[in-house]
């Protein structure tokens, strides 16, 4: 198995260009199911595995998948050939759930294994049938897969109980080709969730109100191909942001969209980090001493919580006492127990991580428990004394995409073997 090997000590220095928007491209391509007719061609989809897994699940329905270069995917959705979603592809990964409100909504029927993802807390989509059925789907669940149909699906209201990107972006999906109007609150405001609205609306859905806590979606008769380039990754971008910082570097992202930063931009100022907007990129430096400061994680527009593990390795490194405290998942804390092979100091009592500052992280052999415990540990090596060995890199290969090149290139010392 390959790992990552970083010695640490080096500042990040120089200019990095951010990629499209995991989150959003894993929602966009199985959303192109929708297109009838034409071709999809999607831009600035982020080279990672979750993305070569969703190609692969759309070529196992019949769809042909395109690679134009790297970054851009060409979708012909007109040749699907079944609705049977069952693939290991399926089970690994959480954003096939988006098949079965895409496959619902284009051929009122489907069955797709129940979804995998990384193990950060119980993962229910209750929210998504109960959506589901509220258009006038049936659903089952047989043999671990979700068995779906309808005999039409009509617009409704549904209040979700909780904010849920997945069933909002679900829900969004399924309704578009529905009777009607469908009205959904209590939504989702993610980038992401915005994005997937665009995209929609570019395929000819007639879609309002996201990024709001209202979103109207007045059924269409068909969709078609479009053109579409997916949103910056406000999580990648995120990432280097606090790499900088934990490094003491100066970075400038390119291809960011600064508003959607904002939350991340904030703390970091708050710990004493330099943080200057440009039109569509950051710039990241310290010039000053940093503090130790209190985080609780929200749905947008608050503090993402697909950053919060980054944030503690750099919080691990600061002078005086932080919390974080996780609303969203109550299991992603595990980054912890590796941090502290590197000489944290860090105590989770429930939600709350309770992170004492300490001068310096030593390297060690750690496990990346899950993508963003990938990250976290990634920054922790790069400011660690010594060798730091990262090992199950494949978490973060789902959705970083060559993460070692884009810290060599700002000068760190990273390799995979
Ligand atoms: N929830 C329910 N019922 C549902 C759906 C969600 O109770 O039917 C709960 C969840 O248990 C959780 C909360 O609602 O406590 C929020 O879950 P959400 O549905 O928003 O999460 P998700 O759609 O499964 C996406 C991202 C996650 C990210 C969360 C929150 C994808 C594929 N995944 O997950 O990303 O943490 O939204 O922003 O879009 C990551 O990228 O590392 C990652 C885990």
């Amino acid at each position: 198995m390959e790992k990552l090997i970083i010695n640490g000590g080096s500042s990040l220095r120089g200019e990095v260009e951010i990629n499209g928007a995991k989150n959003a491209a894993v929602a966009l391509l199985p959303a192109a199911i929708l297109a009838s007719e034409g071709k999809c061609v999607i831009d600035n989809v982020p080279d990672i595995e979750d993305v070569h897994c969703l190609e692969r699940i759309l070529k196992s329905l019949g769809a042909k998948v395109n690679k134009l270069n790297s970054n851009a995917l060409e979708i012909n959705a007109q040749t699907i050939d079944t609705v049977n979603a069952c693939t290991e592809d399926v089970r690994r990964m959480r954003a096939s759930y988006y098949f079965i409100g895409a496959l619902l909504a284009r051929f009122k029927e489907a069955r797709v294994e129940l979804p995998g993802g990384c193990p950060i807390g119980v993962r229910p989509i209750d929210q998504h049938i109960k959506g589901f059925e509220a258009l006038g789907a049936k659903v089952s669940i047989e043999h671990g897969a979700v068995n779906i149909m309808a005999e039409k699906l009509v617009g409704t209201n549904i209040f979700f109980d909780v904010v849920s990107v997945g069933a909002t972006i679900n829900l969004m999906i399924a309704a578009t080709l529905a009777e009607g109007t469908t009205t959904l609150e209590n939504v989702a405001k993610e980038p992401h969730v915005v994005d997937v609205a665009n995209f929609l609306n570019s395929m000819g859905a007639d879609i309002k109100g996201a990024g709001t806590d209202v979103i109207k979606i007045r059924g269409v008769e068909k969709l078609s191909g479009c053109n579409y380039s997916v949103v910056p990754d406000q999580i990648e971008a995120g990432t280097f942001m606090i790499a900088t910082v934990a490094t003491k570097g100066d970075v400038v992202l390119k291809n960011v969209i600064p508003k959607h930063l904002d939350s991340i931009s904030a703390k970091l100022i708050e710990m004493g980090a330099k943080v200057e907007e440009g039109d569509d990129s950051v710039r990241v430096y310290v010039d000053g001493p940093l503090k130790g400061i209190n985080i609780k994680t929200a749905p947008y527009p608050g503090f993402p919580t697909d950053v919060q593990q980054p944030m503690c390795t750099l919080l691990s490194s600061v002078p005086g006492r932080s919390l974080i405290v996780e609303t969203i998942w109550e299991n992603r804390h595990k980054h912890v127990d590796e941090l502290e092979k590197m000489g944290a100091q860090i105590k989770v009592e429930g939600r709350t991580a309770i992170i004492d500052g300490v001068e310096t992280l030593t390297g060690t052999l750690v496990n990346a428990t899950d993508l963003r415990a990938g990250a976290a540990l990634v920054i922790a090596g790069l400011i660690a004394e010594g060798e730091t060995q990262i090992t199950s890199i494949e978490h973060i290969d789902r959705g970083y995409p060559h993460i070692e090149d884009k810290f060599k290139k700002l000068g760190a010392k990273i390799t995979r073997r």
